[in-house]
């Protein structure tokens, strides 16, 4: 079934950026590029590392700890050393607050 979760607002994510966020015991990372906003998981599907602690560029993100990018729209792994992809979210806003859907 369908749930969505308010996160936080939308003003509390950076523009061009990305931050991390805990949503019912997921680590996620909100990404902001001209006002729309996409969600993954943040921890890389590659090793320990934060996504949130990356950079984010063209609508990738790269992973501080290996430099693996991956698309934040689809999730896509786009370069080595990265061979999982990762988990995407759906997400809408509504009066200024992010909602994520988790099923
Ligand atoms: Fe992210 Fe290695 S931990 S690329």
């Amino acid at each position: 079934s369908e749930n969505w979760i308010n996160t936080i607002s939308i003003n509390d994510i950076p523009e061009d950026d990305v931050i991390g966020i805990t949503v019912n015991g997921h680590q996620i990372a909100l990404y902001k590029v001209e006002d729309e906003i996409f969600a993954t998981d943040n921890i890389c599907t590659h090793g320990h590392a934060l996504l949130s602690d990356g950079f984010l560029e063209d609508g990738e993100i790269e992973c501080p700890l290996h430099q693996g990018r991956f698309c934040i729209k689809s999730g896509k792994a786009m370069s080595e050393p990265l061979t999982e992809d990762i988990k995407t979210y759906v997400t809408r806003t509504e009066n200024g607050q992010v909602f994520l859907r988790f099923s």
